[in-house]
């Protein structure tokens, strides 16, 4: 965690040094690998961890990144979101997931993001206990992730949502596409993302982080 802390601070506020956004990425993703659901406090043993909704931990929120736990009982889902200009690096501590990811085809990416349009369906995937993932601004920016398996999964992402400066949360559903004269791109299906608000069945319990909080001075 304080190695992740520092690489982030380092290269997404201080900007010490010509890193590229690629160079960025490697560095932050190696520091998400060694996150520990021990350092965590996120066992899957833990008596706290409410076993019928959604768990939800908040373990640091900066104006330049945060760090987010969910544990997710089996068969339930984070539906289908995005993060409009953000980059995510997504971690399972523990358990199974499926992923479904998507992107939005129009140049007009933003206007997207509100309004809903074509996108792109990529090949779905399982993530496993020590399973890493990154999640572009421009590829797989939208996704899903359901419980194959009781799980729990540490989300680092930067920048943070916040709709003051337009990164709010928005949900969608993905419906087939017949009408689209668009081709499937490389393995990936042509569908129509549909905007909805926030799904009722959507729940997730705050619990206090238990672990030890890094030193957040910028
Ligand atoms: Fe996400």
């Amino acid at each position: 965690m304080e190695a992740l802390v520092n690489t982030a601070k380092k290269l997404l506020i201080h900007s010490f040094g010509r890193n590229s956004y690629e160079e960025a990425c490697n560095s932050l993703k190696r520091c998400v690998e060694g996150l520990t659901p021990e350092e965590l406090c996120i066992l899957e043993s833990d008596p706290n961890l409410n076993n019928k909704y959604i768990n939800f931990v908040n373990v640091v929120d900066s104006p330049s990144f945060a760090i987010s736990v969910f544990v997710i009982p089996t068969g339930l889902k984070l539906p289908l979101h995005d993060h409009v200009g953000m980059t995510v690096i997504t971690k399972v501590l523990w358990g199974e997931l499926d992923v479904d990811s998507f992107d939005f085809i129009e140049q007009d990416k933003f206007v997207c993001h509100h309004m809903g349009g074509d996108g792109l369906q990529y090949p779905p995937f399982t993530m496993r206990a020590g399973d890493c993932h990154l999640f572009y601004p421009f590829r797989e920016n939208l996704h899903e992730f359901k419980a194959r398996k009781r799980c729990a999964i540490v989300d680092f992402m930067w920048p943070p949502y916040n709709p003051a400066e337009d990164r709010d949360c928005h949900y969608f559903i993905s419906q087939p596409n017949p009408d689209s004269s668009r081709k499937n791109i490389d393995n990936a299906k042509v569908v129509y993302l549909k905007r909805i608000p926030c799904p009722p069945s959507f729940y997730t319990q705050s619990i206090p982080y238990g672990g030890r909080r890094p030193f957040l001075s910028f």
